[in-house]
């Protein structure tokens, strides 16, 4: 099968920008949380991302190393928003839950001077930090602002809960099913992202570290359920085949499947040609480590991690 041009992201990547802006002037105070609910760029990301859940996994792959940027909102929203359209039915709450993984951090302009920490966090930066989950009042008792909807706040307020009873703020062993779908999904956006005291773990990696808290940090039946969703080796990876050719995870033509985008010959020369072929986990040797790059001829120069959403069927 050859390879076909990825789909024309210029309107997302439009309107991800648009969204960037609004949620920097929101974290700023320049603007109030409840201009998202009216959000042209809202409502397009997630009809963008409900369409094919797999778009919102691809799209946050763009990173942005700094924790406290709108940049780590929107992936938590895209992924969170592409895992519930993939496998649950969250009715009238979905866009309320969107809107709570966008803001979800929101708590951080109590105290301003953390988001210009870009090492290590003292002890008393530490328990500030923890003060995140509660919104401030001001901020709630706004009218019209997303944060004094019930649902919204309580998600918000225990995204860092975990069944071990060890997590923040009030220890709470049952925290609600969907603020640990945040949990989950912050969790896993903050460990593939790099930060300046760590590398970035690959999705592959992220996804067995936490197989290891399964059941302590988040959910356990959760996390396997976002373990399908995501996939062994995540779209977008990239991984050694067991002939010594290296290949990208791209989505396959029928939804349920993956494809294999082959890159090189099995002397790691870069193809001039691409070759698609169906994923099969018996091909793959082991993902490729993030330091092995190939040198790719002209045609392959759109192969960005986000672009690698090809049109199906
Ligand atoms: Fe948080
Ligand atoms: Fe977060």
């Amino acid at each position: 099968m050859e390879w076909q041009a990825p789909e024309n992201l210029d309107e997302i990547n439009r309107q991800l920008l648009v969204l960037e802006q609004d949620l920097l002037a929101i974290f700023r105070r320049s603007q109030e949380p409840g201009c998202l609910w009216t959000s042209p760029a809202f409502r397009f990301v997630c009809d963008w991302v409900d369409e094919d859940p797999y778009r919102g996994l691809l799209m946050s792959r763009i990173k942005n190393t700094h924790a406290m940027t709108p940049r780590h909102g929107i992936n938590v929203m895209l992924v969170a928003r592409g895992w519930m359209s993939w496998g649950h039915r969250l009715g009238e709450k979905r866009d309320k839950h969107a809107l709570a993984a966008l803001l979800h951090d929101i708590g951080h302009w109590r105290h301003p001077s953390l988001m210009h920490n870009f090492g290590f966090f003292q002890v008393d930066e530490y328990r500030q930090m923890q003060e995140h989950t509660s919104l401030p009042d001001e901020a709630v008792s706004v009218e019209g602002s997303p944060l004094a909807d019930a649902d919204i706040r309580l998600w918000i307020e225990q995204h860092h809960e975990q069944p071990d009873g060890r997590g923040y703020p009030a220890g709470e062993r049952e925290p609600h099913v969907l603020s640990q779908v945040l949990r989950i999904v912050d969790c896993y956006e903050g460990l593939t992202t790099e930060r300046r005291f760590r590398r970035r773990y690959t999705p592959y990696q992220a996804l067995q570290l936490m197989a290891r808290w399964a059941g302590t940090k988040f959910n356990a039946g959760l996390f396997k359920n976002f373990e399908r969703f995501v996939g062994v080796y995540p779209l977008g990876s990239f991984v050694n085949l067991k002939d010594g050719r290296m290949a990208a995870v791209l989505p396959g033509a029928d939804r349920e499947r993956c494809d294999l985008l082959v890159l090189t010959g099995p002397e790691g020369d870069p193809l001039e040609e691409g070759v698609c072929e169906s994923m099969s986990t018996a091909l793959v040797g082991e993902e490729a480590p993030p330091w092995r790059q190939v040198s790719l001829p002209k045609a392959w120069c759109t192969l960005r991690p986000d672009l690698l959403a090809l049109p199906r069927g």
